[in-house]
């Protein structure tokens, strides 16, 4: 029997060694935000809007007050309103489905994968009918989605891709970052995320100037000239303090991003518990791994052996969206969704941040390997 020495708590997720080690340029940065004033959109915003785009390699990249947000505009962007129909994956955080359900779209839901646990883009061609105006494919846990095999069905049909990238910064697909693959590509800048503001944000992405300038219009009241709007529009844009955190940290998630690799790398040549299966990894997936997402047969009774042995794993997601009460009316049932309800009720989220030591990762490692082998 291994014995496994108790250490100190390893949470799914701790932002405090991240931001006391940057916490000197990000104060930095706030004091000029402060002197200039610049709170709501301006000077910090669009700085860090040219370097998210050049990271992205896209043209254009339009921040806004968050992910959530971005999901909605780029819906609006793309012309999505009443009487339409997005397919969307079941497996995903809702919020993919909140742009949708927000402009009096219907959301459809797919399932995913058994094994890459993202859409599984042959079961989309199912769902199309002349209402269908977009997929959205979701990075998920930070790794990319089948982008060709959801790009030809949109092609064969003549619909819109939406990149749902708010867990994927940084991620690449076939050697090319995410971000550039659909019409507009949407991230979310929480704090929790990979690339996380100090408070909420979130951005678009996209080469197409048409929607572009859309987007700068939508987040800013409908307005490109002050007090003269041209439509409806929002109050959503990106505000000057996190512009500024998020331009000192974009410098730092290339090499965060590697650490999280890294570790990725030691769970996936260190568990060798065959009570436990992981996201397989197709060739063209580079993933940044926001999250580090295992299955197993009996969820509860792992969670307890690792709380009791000082780890707390976390849960991504639940509650696949198809079966949330919020979407009641649209009518599924268990079974519409089958991988993405398994994943539900038996995933959990290893703990993954870059500032994880190697002692820690090490810890984690070892007592998933003890668990039912003890
Ligand atoms: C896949 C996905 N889409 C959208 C969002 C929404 O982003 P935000 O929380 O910034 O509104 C999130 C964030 O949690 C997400 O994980």
């Amino acid at each position: 029997m291994q014995t496994i020495a108790i250490q100190e708590k390893i949470p799914c997720l701790d932002l405090r060694g991240q931001h006391q080690q940057i916490k000197s340029e990000i104060f930095t940065a706030f004091e000029k935000v402060y002197e200039n004033t610049a709170f709501s959109g301006g000077p910090f915003v669009e700085e860090f809007e040219k370097h998210f785009a050049a990271f992205c390699q896209t043209k254009y990249a339009v921040g806004v007050n968050n992910g959530t947000s971005a999901l909605h505009l780029a819906m609006l962007a793309l012309g999505i309103g009443v009487g339409d129909e997005v397919i969307v994956p079941a497996n995903t955080f809702i919020a993919t489905a909140w742009g949708v359900s927000y402009t009096g779209a219907t959301p459809v839901f797919v399932d995913c994968t058994p094994n890459t646990w993202q859409i599984d883009a042959s079961k989309i061609e199912d769902k199309i009918n002349s209402r269908t105006k977009a997929v959205v494919g979701v990075h998920l846990y930070g790794q990319p989605f089948d982008v060709e095999g959801v790009q030809s069905v949109c092609q064969k049909y003549g619909l819109y891709l939406l990149e749902d990238a708010a867990q994927a910064q940084g991620a690449q697909y076939k050697g090319a970052p995410v971000g550039g693959f659909g019409e507009l590509a949407c991230f979310s800048f929480y704090p929790g995320k990979n690339l996380g503001a100090c408070g909420e944000a979130g951005g678009i992405t996209t080469d197409n100037e048409r929607y572009y300038k859309h987007l700068l219009s939508l987040r800013n009241h409908g307005s490109m000239v002050r007090y003269y709007h041209d439509m409806v529009g929002f109050n959503m844009r990106m505000g000057g303090l996190e512009g500024a955190s998020l331009n000192v940290k974009l410098k730092y998630l290339p090499e965060w991003n590697k650490r999280r690799r890294e570790i990725a790398r030691r769970y996936q040549m260190g568990i060798t518990n065959p009570h436990l299966q992981m996201q397989a990894q197709p060739d063209w997936a580079d993933s940044i791994y926001h999250l580090f997402v295992v299955t197993t047969e009996d969820r509860g009774e792992l969670i307890k052996y690792l709380n009791g042995h000082n780890i707390y794993p976390g849960l991504h997601y639940p509650v696949p969206c198809h079966l949330q009460k919020a979407y009641v009316d649209l009518g599924y049932k268990k079974g519409d969704c089958p991988h993405a309800e398994y994943l539900a009720s038996h995933c959990l989220s290893l703990p993954m941040y870059a500032e994880l030591t190697d002692e820690d990762v090490h810890q984690v490692i070892g007592v998933l390997n003890s668990y039912r082998n003890a």
